[in-house]
């Protein structure tokens, strides 16, 4: 199959990249590298580096069978800091990838939202049925453009899946990046001897998923011909650790004297998520495979080897007030 992939230079898109090479597909890629490394593109990638605008994304889909949309600028918080940036690299792009696979009549399009779209709710864990609510400009417009994505495709009869990646950790995911990547931040930090920025006291509890375990679910979706119409939680849902129980284990496994440091609670951030993973089990067989320590283990042997870096404060913050969060005012990161 000839499959169109957004973000392809990303932490998700580019193994999801890979993978399919594996499989024998042709895989043309697309990233305008705003938050992605050309070193993560598989060599057989057709790779454009692009903005994903309507006129292009129409020319490059040309003959394509699936599309799987993976671009965006997935910044939770930050959002409510920059919400012209991300919503624009979070709808608006899903429009134009959209608009273009209706033109190119793609069988199928495939469509990453983000566990962002419940937002808070009353029950755990979340649901593909629940109503959601999310909290932040982020969770909006990937809810907002999952509504657009099916309206449009079951209009002009193009399948489609939404998948619902919960955290997820793993090589090549970006660690210089100050505004996302819990898990990625601190392991950057603790190699350069610094201690975890920890945001409240600690008690927030969220699950993580290994890139492999989701990878895993996005070939299924992709290739079984019978998942249709659906939303899908992907990634494990054993393992439901609290900020501080993440920050011990990273310690744990860079041998690193703990003692993090506890700044004010971001904005709107959800005391609780995690997503169940139930619908995955049964509609695509799915069972977990990497544990979280193992995930953790991999990734610091990732960034280890990559070398610790500085942090990068290219993204424009649009609202700079008294809730801006310190560490992203003042670069503390
Ligand atoms: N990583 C996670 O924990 C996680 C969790 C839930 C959902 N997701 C979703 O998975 C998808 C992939 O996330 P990721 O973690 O790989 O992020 P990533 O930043 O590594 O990859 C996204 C890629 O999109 C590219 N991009 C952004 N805007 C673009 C534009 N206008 N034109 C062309 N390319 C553009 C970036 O350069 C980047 O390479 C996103 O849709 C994200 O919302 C990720």
């Amino acid at each position: 199959m000839r499959i169109f992939i957004t973000g392809v230079a990303g932490f998700l898109g580019s193994h999801l990249a890979d993978r399919l090479i594996k499989l024998g597909n042709e895989v043309i890629g697309v990233d305008n590298l705003i938050g992605g490394d050309i070193d993560n593109v598989n060599d057989s990638v057709e790779f454009h580096q692009v903005d994903c605008d309507l006129d292009t994304m129409v020319t490059l889909m040309k003959d394509c069978d699936i599309v799987f949309h993976a671009a965006c600028t997935a910044h939770d918080g930050f959002s409510l800091f920059s919400p012209y940036l991300i919503t624009k690299n979070t709808f608006q792009i899903t429009m134009s990838v959209l608009s273009a696979a209706v033109q190119n009549k793609v069988k199928k399009f495939v469509f990453c939202s983000s566990m962002s779209r419940y937002g808070e709710q009353k029950k755990m864990p979340f649901t593909e049925d629940m109503l959601c609510n999310p909290t932040v400009p982020y969770g909006v417009a990937k809810y907002a453009s999952e509504l657009v994505v099916k309206q449009l495709c079951e209009l002009n009869g193009i399948n489609w899946v939404v998948i619902v990646p919960h955290n997820i950790i793993g090589p090549r995911q970006c660690y210089t990046d100050p505004f996302r990547n819990v898990a990625a931040i601190m392991i950057n930090r603790m190699l350069q001897s610094k201690q975890p920025i920890i945001y409240g006291d600690g008690s927030h509890k969220r699950c993580f998923s290994y890139i492999d375990d989701v990878i895993y679910c996005l070939e299924k979706v992709l290739v079984q011909g019978n998942v249709n119409g659906e939303i899908i939680n992907v990634g494990p849902d054993e393992e439901f650790v609290s900020i501080n129980e993440l920050a011990e284990t990273i310690a744990d496994i860079m041998n690193f004297p703990l003692k993090p440091i506890y700044v004010p609670i971001r904005p709107n951030e959800v005391k609780y998520a995690t997503c169940s993973s139930d619908k995955a089990r049964k509609l695509l067989d799915y069972s977990t495979k990497t544990s979280l320590k193992d995930g953790l283990v991999s990734m610091v042997n990732f960034i280890s080897q990559k070398g610790s870096k500085n942090f990068n404060y290219t993204y424009p913050i649009e609202i700079i007030n008294e809730i801006t969060p310190i560490t992203w005012r003042n670069k503390l990161i």
